[in-house]
């Protein structure tokens, strides 16, 4: 299986391909169905496909978050072998990827990342896209593939290689969820079975919103009553949003495709989901 650990040795891959349908699934590893269902797509969509695999420290603004974060690169790399022998892997050290530093690019993204994940996060987004514009510029991909569980995410990425021009399609896949509702995630990895087993409440609760609430603030209500049945469980935020713009929704009848975002954190492990209202 092509894996590389070098920007040199993934420099010299990349230039014998030629073709134009390169698809990139950029990933912190720790792979799960999630993962697994973009790098499927990817495959069905792209002649050749890379997966990178790289825990991005300037995208963490705690250190105990970033020493926790899970990961498994020979499962990771097993799993994938699993989809596809030829699938090219990128695992570089941090060197590697910040050889001057973990030095970080502000930017400007339309007040898309002041709020939910960027405001709980200082420089989350900057480095989100920093990572990202380094691997797109070593990859010079045609498609990237990128999950919806992340949508504020999403739509950074979107705005940013709208604005850069970056020539690279950016492919949004839905969210795979655990069979009790969880939205599958890396970090479900650090909680329990038991707390594994009881988050599955927070996309009930969503899922009530969509089909019940008439009003914003009738889905807040219902989101902190339920968060506040669980008190192992803490509400990080709650909020509806038109998700092209990310603003806080006026009047939910009237939104423009109105999402409801949740964050909540249980022992320290933060989770986040996302649904359409509408
Ligand atoms: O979604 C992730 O796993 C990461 O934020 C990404 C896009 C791979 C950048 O490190």
């Amino acid at each position: 299986m092509p894996l590389y650990h070098t920007l040199k040795a993934l420099n010299s891959a990349r230039s014998s391909y030629k073709g134009n349908a390169l698809g990139v699934v950029p990933t912190m590893g720790a792979l799960h169905q999630g993962h697994l269902s973009l790098i499927a797509k990817a495959t069905r969509e792209s002649e050749v496909v890379w997966v990178t695999i790289f825990v991005n420290p300037t995208q963490f603004d705690k250190k105990d978050d970033l020493d926790k974060y899970p990961e498994s690169l020979v499962a990771d790399v097993a799993a994938i072998y699993e989809i596809g022998a030829d699938i090219h892997i990128f695992a570089p050290t941090a060197t590697e990827m910040y050889p001057e530093g973990l030095a970080t690019r502000a930017q400007t993204l339309d007040g898309l990342d002041n709020l939910m994940e960027g405001a709980d996060r200082p420089g989350h987004f900057d480095g989100v896209i920093t990572i990202v514009a380094k691997l797109f510029k070593a990859l010079q991909p045609h498609q990237a593939y990128f999950g919806e569980k992340d949508f504020q995410q999403l739509q950074v990425i979107k705005k940013w290689a709208t604005e850069q021009h970056i020539p690279t399609n950016i492919v949004p896949c839905p969210i795979v969820r655990e069979t009790n509702g969880l939205a599958m995630s890396s970090r479900n990895a650090q909680l329990s079975p038991k707390q594994r087993d009881e988050a599955g409440f927070i996309y009930k609760a969503m899922l009530h919103c969509k089909n019940n609430c008439l009003d914003k603030a009738a889905v807040y209500t219902a989101i902190k009553e339920s968060l506040e049945a669980h008190p192992n469980f803490d509400l990080l935020y709650v909020l509806c949003v038109e998700e092209d713009s990310l603003k806080e929704v006026q009047e939910l009848a009237t939104a423009n495709k109105p999402r409801l975002f949740v964050a909540a954190s249980i022992a320290g492990v933060r989770l986040i989901d996302n649904i359409a209202l509408k």
